[in-house]
């Protein structure tokens, strides 16, 4: 079921936002526009539908519309037109009050700047969002020291975020998250200010939360790695028209332009493509080697070379699904 669906969004910054959009209509572009009104196309035409329980990736360079997208779907940014659906509701008829309990029960921000408060030690950061629902102390603390623990902070409750580290002050952003227990995780660049190994264990971190918790997850970021890591799907953004929605070995496999060409024109497709995306209907015989259809291209090719034969694709129960052979390889590789 979707969870959250953005239907024709628009937004253009500036004066008059409205007399822009028969611009948009005709086709005319971000940089036309600017020149010739004045006004900022922040988003263009997007629609995107996010299903319950994904990791939805949003790429694209600076400037392209990804944080003035997520801003959107908790409402600190309004569309100059457009719908918001979460949950069946459009929330773009919410009032003031209800709006509140909107963004205060059904998700929660993790920001690239952490944005914990400086006066506030770790446990009562994590807990902030309890207490704001007014929540009695015990309770509060008892919820945050579970999420402390499942960022493996244990033993640092009583110390200030400046007495830690980047990548533990992200933790104590996505514990902080996680304790109001909320459906949707918005998260833009929460990675991005960390080193590349803290950044590649929050990555970890964050997909083994995930196995549990089954958050749906918008999560913006400009690295196609990160991108390709995390997400179940990725949008890609260029001058706030929305280029490209797909699986990421569709990204891959198939861009849609040149920009998400030049996105992905370094991948690993080895390292990134699952056997699953290049397998072929037929299938072998129960003597050939197996290969598991979500193993890596990169994992199964010492036995395509050693042994020169198809392999029987299996799922997860051990069924053959398809095979793969030293052609459909060489071709996907061929291409990198
Ligand atoms: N409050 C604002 N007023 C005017 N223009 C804005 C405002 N917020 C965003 N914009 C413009 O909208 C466009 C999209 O900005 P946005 O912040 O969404 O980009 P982004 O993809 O998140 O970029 P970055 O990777 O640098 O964070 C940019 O051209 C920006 O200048
Ligand atoms: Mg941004």
């Amino acid at each position: 079921m979707s969870k959250i669906v953005a239907n024709n969004i628009y937004k253009i910054f500036g004066p008059d936002p409205l007399s822009i959009m028969p611009l948009l209509q005709e086709g005319i572009g971000k940089d036309e526009v600017l020149e010739r009104t004045g006004h900022t196309v922040g988003l263009d035409n997007v629609s995107i539908s996010i299903e319950e329980g994904e990791i939805f990736v949003v790429m694209g360079l600076s400037g392209s519309g990804k944080s003035t997208l997520i801003r959107h779907v908790n409402r600190l940014i309004d569309p100059t037109a457009g719908e918001i659906i979460v949950d069946s509701q459009n929330i773009i008829d919410l009032d003031k009050k209800n709006l509140i309990n909107f963004r205060r029960d059904k998700m929660s921000m993790v920001f690239q700047k952490f944005g914990l408060l400086p006066h506030k030690n770790v446990i009562d950061n994590v807990a902030y969002g309890l207490e704001i629902q007014k929540k009695p102390k015990d309770e509060r603390h008892s919820a945050a020291m579970k999420q402390i623990e499942s960022v493996g902070l244990n033993g640092f409750e009583y110390m200030y975020p400046n007495q830690l580290s980047g990548g533990m002050q992200q933790r104590v952003g996505l514990a902080r998250a996680l304790t109001t227990n909320p459906d949707i995780l918005l998260m833009d660049e929460a990675f991005s200010a960390l080193d590349p190994l803290i950044r590649s264990d929050m990555q970890k971190q964050l997909l083994e939360l995930q196995l549990k918790l089954k958050k749906t997850i918008m999560f913006i970021t400009h690295d196609l790695d990160e991108a390709l890591k995390l997400g179940d799907k990725i949008a890609i953004l260029n001058g706030g028209r929305l280029v490209q929605v797909g699986k990421p070995e569709d990204i891959i496999i198939n861009p849609a332009d040149q920009y998400v060409s030049n996105f992905v024109q370094d991948v690993n497709r080895a390292k990134v493509l699952k056997v699953k995306s290049i397998m072929i209907d037929s299938k072998q015989g129960s003597e050939a080697p197996k290969v598991n259809m979500n193993d890596s291209i990169e994992s199964c090719l010492p036995i395509i070379l050693e042994t020169r034969s198809k392999l029987n694709v299996v799922d997860d129960n051990d069924n053959i699904v398809g095979s793969i052979s030293d052609m459909e390889v060489a071709k996907i590789l061929k291409n990198n």
